[in-house]
């Protein structure tokens, strides 16, 4: 009978049978007529016990010589030790080389961040990117299921667009034959069409913004989950983003536990993220951070000093919103009951980590709708068919973005977004 091809991750269901395993060395140790090869093949790494009596002299002194991330099969059988990093080895019979690697530039040494951005093709191969990649997916895929579960309906929106969403100094502009065309900023205003057509809507996609920041929060191309709702208001979208928030930590401390352990993440704060979360006004924030000594002052948008104090004041996340018109984006919805805040809310991540959620409700008056575009000076021909939405049986609506990276930055507790995507786009950085 053949060995069966398995992946690393696999193993626990082939103890004691023949198996055959494709990767790439990881690392690797010798001790005289035995070699202890560290088999990487993407799910995990195993440890592949090679004899020489098993696999002879030639075979094995090539592997003696072999450099790290060579690429190479190994058949042998399985069995559990407990002394094994993973809890299983693997008896080596064969082992086949695919390729001989040339000298890997990143060494288990210590490397600088220029150098390991620049090797960002190879440097994802390490364990610490492997570990916060997973998350993302495990991330991503909650978002998804929380919205599938809930009857949403996926609908993509368009990344070359005519128009901007949040603020013409952000746009990537590019030729689009005979026009302009920018880059999407966010869904939202096509969600805005799609849920008055389906009712509750979501878009998934790269979402684009030229800022010349240079922070630990930002890059120039990230990804974003936008619900959009009908009939919906604030409040309905801040209790949707306290339940989105919450599934997607469950989700990872239940699927990525290793993966955060190996990390070091502690996961005690993920498990206080319980709801219900704490909420504030714009005006209450301020307060906030004024008795704290900040210079804030009713009317300033918050940067990223206030958000690091308000969002290390609690466990949890906090909801802060009606923040004032003035910096905000033309759609919000005035709040009744104060003319100059806006019906929308931040989500602000604990442990200093900031805005990952933006969102609230829009404006469905026809007219004022009107007003704000003239008011923010946005041609208004590019935006004839969203203005046409406040015609045609025009409801209240709401809906928010999540950016992902944002939030694995969070739940890993990274340092910076750059190693939350697997080739981060940043202020000086194209390449790779
Ligand atoms: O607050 P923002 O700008 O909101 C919108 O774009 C709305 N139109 C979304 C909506 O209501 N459908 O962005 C939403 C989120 C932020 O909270 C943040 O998580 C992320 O997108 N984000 C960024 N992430 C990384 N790098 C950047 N430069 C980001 N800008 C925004
Ligand atoms: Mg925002």
């Amino acid at each position: 009978m053949n060995p069966v091809v398995i992946y690393v991750e696999e193993i626990s269901k082939y103890v004691d049978a023949e198996v055959t395993i494709r990767g790439w060395l990881h690392n690797k140790r010798s001790s005289g007529k035995i070699q202890f090869i560290q088999l990487r093949d993407g799910t995990g790494i195993i440890q592949a016990v090679v004899s020489k009596a098993a696999v002879g002299d030639e075979i094995f002194g090539q592997l003696e010589g072999l450099t790290q991330e060579s690429s190479l099969t190994v058949t042998g059988k399985a069995h559990a030790d407990k002394r094994s990093p993973g809890g299983y080895e693997l008896d080596v019979a064969t082992v086949q080389i695919v390729q001989i690697a040339e000298p890997y530039p990143i060494t288990p040494k210590e490397h600088g961040v220029a150098f390991l951005m620049k090797h960002r093709h190879l440097w994802l191969r390490s364990q610490r990117q492997h570990a916060i990649l997973r998350i993302r997916h495990e991330i991503i895929r909650a978002c998804r299921d929380f919205f599938d579960q809930r009857g949403y309906t996926l609908l993509d929106t368009p990344i070359l667009t005519p128009n901007a969403c949040e603020g013409t100094s952000s746009l990537f502009e590019t030729p689009y034959f005979d026009e302009k065309a920018y880059l999407s900023q966010s869904g939202q205003l096509y969600n805005e069409a799609t849920a008055a057509a389906f009712g509750k809507v979501y878009t998934f996609g790269p979402t684009f913004r030229a800022e010349k920041s240079k922070t630990r929060r930002h890059l120039m191309e990230f990804w974003m989950i936008e619900p959009e709702i009908a009939y919906a208001t604030l409040e309905d979208i801040m209790s949707l983003s306290e339940s989105l928030i919450t599934c997607i930590v469950q989700r990872v401390l239940e699927s990525r536990r290793t993966e955060l352990l190996s990390l070091e993440r502690d996961v005690s704060k993920l498990e206080a993220v319980q709801s219900p979360f704490p909420r504030m006004t714009y005006d209450e924030a301020v307060l906030a951070l004024q008795a704290r000594g900040l210079p804030a002052q009713v009317g300033n948008d918050f940067g990223g000093d206030e958000e690091t104090v308000l969002s290390s004041t609690y466990e949890k996340p906090i909801l802060i919103h009606r923040y004032p018109t003035s910096v905000k984006a033309f759609y919000m919805q005035p709040d009744p009951d104060q003319s100059d805040r806006v019906l929308c809310v931040d989500v602000l991540a604990p442990e200093g980590y900031g805005e990952i959620i933006g969102g609230g409700q829009r404006i469905h008056d026809l007219d004022l709708l009107c007003r704000r575009l003239q008011q923010h000076n946005l041609p208004i021909e590019a935006f004839q068919w969203y203005v046409d939405l406040r015609r045609y049986g025009s409801v209240p609506h709401a809906g928010f973005g999540m950016g992902i990276e944002r939030v694995v930055a969070w739940i890993c507790k990274l340092d910076h977004v750059r190693e939350t995507i697997p080739f981060p786009r940043m202020l000086y950085r194209l390449y790779p």
